[in-house]
């Protein structure tokens, strides 16, 4: 009788602790409103499972309690039960996974005329590329990776001209402007990650993956890397500032480009491979 009370108040306390927690979904910072859908089905249909099972549990406890007139009734089998459980379950997997297919479909199909930026992980650091105004990303290869290029950009790519490299600083983006991620990683598995996005992405050595988003307000957002990937996983972090067209016009102006940046740093590694010319 006890243990059947404990199961109904753990039950009861559970539902009411996740409707009344505070620690709800943060407020959204994009688009990904499909995302947010997803989750709270996936609740309901879960915690449906939930609340069958443990109230099973608890009337089977109560009502199958022990006493010494009862004998136990055997039965391994029943067909009739296991289809219901068969299609019960069935229906529940299909609402857990089936939505997740169509918001996928939409979350790696950028529209158009989304803007583009790639964001590149090494332990334990966040690189960000810009193409050039009105230009494309140039191709990237570990092959190129050198101290003067660190994201391996292909310098004999066209594209690669004019692109901005932003190496330690914050990443910017324009509110309300789609935006493409790319994601690489110069070394191991890490995953590009701003909880107010409700957006996320395994970066892959050797591979590029990409997501879409479009930030619906301005602010300041964390970045975080949601993939352990080292001993300085904890402090891979970055900062993400949302803002208008004209605070990002001035923050794109103050960017680094790809060729300038490796001239200034050949020209100054140059020096003392001419000193031992002499
Ligand atoms: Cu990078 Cu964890």
């Amino acid at each position: 009788m006890i243990v059947a009370g404990v199961i109904l108040v753990i039950l009861v306390a559970s539902v009411l602790f996740h409707l009344f927690t505070p620690w709800w979904m943060t407020p959204i910072a994009a688009d990904w409103s499909t995302i947010d859908h997803t989750l709270r089905l996936t609740f309901w249909v879960t915690g449906a499972a939930f609340v069958a099972v443990i109230a099973f549990l608890g009337w089977c406890v109560y009502r199958y309690r022990h006493s010494e007139t009862r004998r136990a009734h055997y039965e391994p089998e029943s067909g009739k039960l296991e289809t219901y459980l068969g299609i019960a379950t069935t229906i529940g997997v299909v609402f857990l996974l089936a939505p997740g297919l169509v918001v996928w479909n939409s979350y790696i199909h950028p529209p158009a005329d989304a803007a583009e930026v790639e964001i590149v992980g090494q332990q334990w650091n966040w690189f960000y590329r810009l193409p050039a105004e009105g230009g494309k990303l140039g191709r990237a290869d570990a092959r190129f990776v050198t101290a003067e290029n660190p994201l391996g950009v292909n310098p004999y790519d066209p594209n690669s001209k004019g692109n901005l490299i932003v190496n330690g600083g914050d990443l910017h983006l324009r509110v309300n402007k789609p935006v493409k991620i790319l994601l690489r990683s110069i070394d191991v598995i890490h995953n590009f990650y701003i909880p107010e996005f409700r957006a996320k992405m395994d970066m892959l050595p050797g591979s590029e993956s990409f997501f879409w988003v479009t930030p619906t307000r301005t602010g300041t957002f964390e970045i975080l890397c949601a993939a352990y990937c080292g001993t300085g996983h904890p402090f891979m972090r970055g900062t993400l500032v949302v803002e208008s067209d004209a605070d990002y016009e001035k923050w794109i102006a103050q960017q680094q480009k790809f060729t300038a940046m490796n001239e200034q740093k050949r020209g100054f590694a140059a020096l003392p491979a001419t000193g031992q010319e002499k």
